[in-house]
């Protein structure tokens, strides 16, 4: 029941992106969100949306969203729900105006116990906590691609019944790295580590990098997406304007890190394991390197190496 409000919540999302232009809710609202960030108007159609679908859940007692500060308890379930969720309402809100594929990522933990006041605390649990995790991407279909622990499926959206349908059962990540997906316009902002394994891939070093093309959209669940499906290792490195990494443990890394584990992969923040670290706040940030095993070993051993 879960799974499907949630899923619905992304088919109302899809909507209104597809009908943005036409609704004029493209653009900016003007505001900053908790972050510092620009909010768009569809980042608060799109919170709202999940915020509504979840609210009268009895087994959700809150929600955490990356465009809210703190926790919002929910009417229905808000001392007896067993569930919180955390979720980014809209990935990739910087291409909405472009029309590039954006998304929804979300994550589902249980709070250790029921019938008291929610705190902030029952959300900051390490990832390999997380009963289920998963995203939407309004691309050029809609997908929903989630896991419980046991594997992780992939559905479409036809829109002509707006059913998901199972399209990709058991999705595994390829054992090839095809896409290489950084923003490289931070290198001087770099590590020496990171930039020694940005080095070795464009220098195709190795056998393995000799086929490898770099692909970087800038809506992280879309390059996650892509990169689940064709293979490959998605980096957003801590740098000198990001020192502690820019995109959210909670929001973000959590559940993706928890979707490639069960599809094969790996996901570190150059040194740990994604899914061990506790985050310090809702809003917490980590680095972020994701894909093939091979690959996020690679770049731990020369980070490991050069710092
Ligand atoms: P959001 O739109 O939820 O704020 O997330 C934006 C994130 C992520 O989607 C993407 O991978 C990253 O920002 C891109 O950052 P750069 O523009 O710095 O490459
Ligand atoms: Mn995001
Ligand atoms: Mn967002």
């Amino acid at each position: 029941l879960l799974m499907s409000h949630i899923a619905t919540a992304t088919k109302v999302v899809s909507r209104m992106v597809a009908k943005a232009g036409l609704l004029n809710v493209l653009g900016k609202t003007g505001d900053t969100n908790v972050q510092g960030e620009q909010v768009t108007k569809l980042d608060i159609i799109a919170n709202d949306m999940l915020q509504a679908m979840l609210d009268d859940l009895p087994m959700v007692a809150a929600t955490a969203s990356e465009e809210d500060e703190s926790f919002v308890l929910t009417s229905a379930g808000a001392m007896t729900g067993r569930y919180l969720i955390a979720f980014d309402p809209l990935d990739g809100s910087s291409n909405i105006d472009a029309n590039v594929s954006i998304g929804t990522i979300f994550s589902v933990r249980r709070r250790a116990t029921v019938g008291t006041v929610v705190k902030e605390e029952d959300f900051l649990g390490p990832g390999s906590e997380l009963v289920a995790a998963g995203y939407a991407v309004y691309g050029s279909s809609t997908m929903f691609v989630y896991t419980t622990g046991q594997g992780v499926d992939g559905f479409t959206l036809d829109p002509g019944v707006g059913e998901f349908v199972l399209s990709r059962p058991n999705m595994t990540l390829p054992d090839t790295c095809c896409c290489f997906s950084i923003n490289q316009t931070n290198r001087n902002r770099w590590s020496a580590g990171t930039r020694a394994y940005v080095d070795h891939v464009l220098a195709r070093a190795t056998p393995r990098y000799a086929k490898t093309t770099g692909r970087y959209i800038g809506s992280l669940v879309a390059d996650f997406h892509r990169n689940l499906i064709y293979g490959g290792i998605f980096l957003y490195p801590s740098d000198s304007a990001s020192p502690g990494g820019k995109l959210r443990l909670l929001f973000e890394a959590q559940p993706l890190a928890m979707l490639i584990e069960q599809a094969g992969g790996s996901a570190t923040d150059g040194r740990r394991r994604i899914l061990d670290i506790v985050p310090e706040g809702l809003h917490a940030r980590a680095p972020l390197v994701i894909g093939n095993t091979e690959d996020v070993a690679c770049y731990g051993e020369l980070v490991a190496a050069h710092g």
